[in-house]
């Protein structure tokens, strides 16, 4: 399928950029937390809380297999966690082409300061936190990418734009 998904650490920017991306391109933006939290009329943190983390992971398998049967064009936006299970990142390559929004530790720890909607970043050091998961997880982001795209220090519309240029010049 010809769709573009956008996959990186939470922070990245997967969701500021996938929607100015999918309203320059004409394309219909989906980001598969809100498609969790529309479905389930339940925030992620609660989902969490509540029901557990693999309750959760499976939820996104399942938002994936749904969109694999949708037939609009879209930008995908998906969890910082979503490609660590091996069916997701099958599934995601099936979808489209895969790019990796990068982004440095520094600008994580800044964009993610404060936050407090993310219960895998909750108590403790969030530089540690960030600096675990990501070593758990670069290489993966690496693996299931078609492309990469450093985000550090470019403002969103910019980084849009740069993926347009290379993805679809023609629009
Ligand atoms: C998670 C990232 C979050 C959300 C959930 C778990 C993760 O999405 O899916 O809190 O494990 O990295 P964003 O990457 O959009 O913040």
């Amino acid at each position: 399928m010809d769709n573009i998904i956008l996959i990186g650490f939470m922070g990245a920017g997967k969701s500021t950029i996938g929607r100015k991306l999918a309203r320059d391109g004409r394309f219909v933006f989906v980001d598969t937390d809100d498609k969790i939290e529309e479905e389930q009329q339940e925030k992620i943190s609660h989902i969490f809380e509540t029901k557990g983390e693999a309750y959760f992971r499976d939820l996104e398998t399942q938002a994936l297999k749904d969109l694999l049967s949708c037939k609009m064009r879209m930008v995908i936006a998906v969890g910082g966690g979503l490609p660590m299970r091996e069916e997701n990142r099958r599934l995601l390559k099936e979808l489209g082409t895969v790019i990796y929004l990068k982004a440095e530790i520094d600008t994580l720890v800044s964009r993610l300061t404060g936050d407090t909607s993310r219960p895998k970043l909750r108590g403790g050091s969030l530089r540690e936190k960030i600096e675990t998961l990501m070593q758990q997880r670069e290489a993966i982001y690496l693996e299931t990418a078609d492309e990469e795209i450093f985000t550090d220090e470019k403002e969103p519309e910019k980084i849009a734009k740069e993926i347009k240029e290379r993805f679809f010049p023609d629009l």
